[in-house]
């Protein structure tokens, strides 16, 4: 039986990437697809940014690729209106997806494409485990009067499922965590330190450290290939991935899965719904054709179609063609947009893996 896979495209540009990354998914193998709403547009159609119906679907499908959610239409600051990302988070803690991994590797052909020099982004293969259904996020909140709160939560079981996931990841790779929190002043972060800390006896193989996530902001443009896995909690991680996707040229390329404890995944790029070229034509779907061979390798178990995948992006991107976002007015350059990237992506795949033909 062919894989059922839920696409919820959301809001903005996701309805062009998803569209995209279908295509590509189509080209290396069968797939069923549901449809459904989710952020600004479900809150449209249904009042809330993520029905029931939506959720029972995702729970029953072997993996969910998202676009993005959210838009100038929907933002607030009343705190009793529905906003778009409750409908992401709300995915995230129902279908308890604890762990979002997401990849920083630039491909070769982009190193001019960062605005970082190419000996400081040299060497750059890092991976982001962040945890991503506890801390601020998910804490109590309110209002009182002329005053606001946020709450930060973390467990020890919080922290110790996350940290396996960040171990068992170095493992597979360099032999590498960073554990990056607050510790010098957050009380979460003195428990995050403490519990990474003892859970790592059991990993020998690992070699930990830790650093503060203001140190780490600064080394990740600095000295990037230092790290090999960033462990780190909710917020920071969000924060330090958007950071990161300018090694990679743009945040138009990083891809990423969020997974738990054996259900479905949910694939997504890191990036938002980008308001501001939504209905161009412009945005790139890189980052959720990489977020689609994610899903192949690790929601269905398919790593020779997410490889195939990954090796027609780069040959893409070494033929010169590059989304706006991605130019740098280097010879050999062509900038086109969603389709024509698209497009080529198809041919790459039909051709098996090979470069298209320059015009
Ligand atoms: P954004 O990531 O949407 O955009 C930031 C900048 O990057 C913009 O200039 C945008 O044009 C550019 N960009 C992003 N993706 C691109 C792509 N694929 N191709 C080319 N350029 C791209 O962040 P934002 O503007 O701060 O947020 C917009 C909305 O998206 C907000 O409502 C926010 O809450 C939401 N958001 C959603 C997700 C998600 O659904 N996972 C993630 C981040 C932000
Ligand atoms: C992300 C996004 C989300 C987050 C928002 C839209 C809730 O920025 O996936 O990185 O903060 O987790
Ligand atoms: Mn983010």
């Amino acid at each position: 039986m062919a894989p059922n896979i839920v696409l919820l495209p959301g809001d903005g540009i996701g309805p062009e990437i998803v569209e995209s990354a279908r295509r590509v998914l189509d080209a290396v193998g069968s797939f069923e697809y549901e449809r459904y709403l989710v952020g600004g547009a479900s809150i449209d159609a249904n009042g809330t940014a993520l029905t029931d119906e939506v959720l029972d679907a995702c729970r029953a499908a072997d993996a969910v690729l998202l676009g993005a959610v959210g838009g100038p239409k929907w933002d607030t600051t009343d705190p009793d209106a529905p906003r778009p990302e409750q409908g992401l988070l709300g995915l995230r803690k129902g279908l308890g997806l604890f762990a979002n991994l997401r990849p920083v590797k630039p491909s070769p052909a982009l190193v001019d494409a960062s605005p970082l020099r190419p000996e400081v982004i040299a060497g750059t293969d890092l991976l982001v485990v962040r945890e991503l259904t506890g801390g601020i996020y998910f804490g109590d909140r309110g209002r009182e009067g002329d005053r606001a709160f946020d709450t930060c939560v973390y467990t020890v079981a919080e922290v110790e499922r996350i940290a396996r996931v960040g171990f068992e990841a170095a493992q597979r790779r360099r032999g590498r965590v960073t554990s990056v929190d607050k510790a010098n002043v957050i009380e979460t972060s003195r428990l995050w330190r403490q519990t990474v800390s003892e859970l790592a006896g059991g990993y020998g193989d690992v070699d930990l450290d830790h650093m503060l996530v203001d140190n780490a902001a600064m080394q990740l443009v600095s000295d990037p290939a230092r790290f090999d896995v960033i462990l780190t909690e909710n917020m920071f991680g969000d924060i330090l991935s958007d950071e990161s996707a300018m090694l990679t040229g743009s945040l138009g390329m990083l891809p990423s899965a969020s997974l738990g404890d054996g259900g479905p995944g949910v694939f997504e790029p890191v990036h938002g719904s980008a308001p501001d070229i939504a209905g161009s034509g412009a945005a790139n779907p890189l980052a959720t054709v990489l977020s689609a061979a994610m899903l192949l390798r690790d929601g269905l178990g398919m790593a020779d179609e997410a490889a195939t995948i990954e090796a027609a992006v780069d040959a893409v991107l070494a033929s010169g063609l590059r989304t706006a976002d991605l130019a740098s007015g280097a010879d050999g350059e062509r900038q086109v947009g969603t389709a024509e990237v698209t497009e080529a992506l198809l041919a790459a795949l039909a051709s098996g893996g090979e470069p298209p033909a320059p015009e």
